[in-house]
């Protein structure tokens, strides 16, 4: 009997697409995807739309029903290459609605989608509100848990990911607040004993009414220990890689004898608005 894997390679594709142009963004990401070997691949939110949506309207021409449009072909037909998981942010076509959501493929096949709970300023306006769930997908013995962007100022976000059995947590993103989130991964990380893969962008959007913007790359692999394994540039595009060992995300016990999960106090844990 063969011994269960443990150790995997996870990345992060930092990218900088152009609003609005899915053809152009979908070749780029094939040129920067080509012969990348890895298990688990993470790629921006709204990676090949761009960010600054207008309105609804726009959003919609943007938009795709998972798993049939072009974005989703081409992840199922990459994935289908590297045997392995990718999680990639998009707009999300459902019907008349339409969510910010990380659709998630692995080896060829969609497993589906997690839409943004935590929508972020303008957001609001274009994006419906998503019921969830927090989900964690699991493909060849690694399990992978989604959240998008501002979901990571919600520590209960990371939480609940890991105490679903989440060895790593795939977090696309459009990050505009100077290093706030980087940060705090290397926290989401520790307290909850995962890797996390922050896969951010970089480049500026300026459209009119919205406010100009500028992404702050720095993309991030984080460790249980609360340790960067792989950090990206402020700008440019660059792909990351680093190794999991999911025998330690799966340890909640710290050498102290304390285990972070068991010895949780969620009976006082209450407060505030419900
Ligand atoms: C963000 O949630 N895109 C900042």
């Amino acid at each position: 009997m063969t011994e269960p894997r443990t150790l995997f390679t996870v990345a992060a594709l930092q990218s900088q697409p152009v609003f609005g142009d899915v053809a152009a963004n979908l070749a780029t990401l094939d040129a920067q995807l080509a012969g990348l070997e890895a298990d688990l691949i993470v790629l921006p939110e709204l990676c090949v739309s761009g960010y600054s949506l207008r309105d609804r309207a726009e959003a919609f021409d943007l938009a795709e029903c998972f798993p049939d449009g072009p974005l989703s072909e081409r992840l199922l037909a990459l994935s289908e290459v590297t045997g392995g998981m990718i999680v990639a942010g998009f707009a999300e076509r459902d019907g008349d609605r339409i969510y910010n959501a990380a659709a998630v493929v692995a080896a060829g096949r969609p497993l589906g989608t997690y839409r943004k709970l935590h929508l972020f300023g303008f957001e609001r306006e274009v994006f419906d509100v998503s019921e969830g769930p927090l989900r964690v997908f699991e493909h060849a013995g690694l399990r992978v848990g989604t959240m998008v962007c501002f979901d990571w100022i919600f520590p209960e976000a990371a939480r609940s990911l890991a105490l679903q059995g989440a060895d790593v947590i795939a977090h696309p993103s459009n990050l505009v607040l100077p290093g706030w989130c980087q940060q705090a991964m290397l926290v989401r990380a520790l307290e909850n004993r995962v890797y996390t893969v922050t896969a951010n962008r970089t480049g500026t959007e300026h459209r009119e009414p919205r406010p100009a913007l500028r992404f702050t790359g720095l993309s991030r692999i984080a460790a249980p220990t609360g340790q960067a394994l792989a950090d990206g540039p402020e700008q440019g595009t660059t792909v990351l890689c680093a190794d999991v060992d999911v025998t330690v995300s799966r340890c909640k016990v710290l050498p102290s004898g304390n285990d972070v999960f068991a010895e949780r106090r969620p009976d006082l844990y209450g407060g505030g608005p419900a």
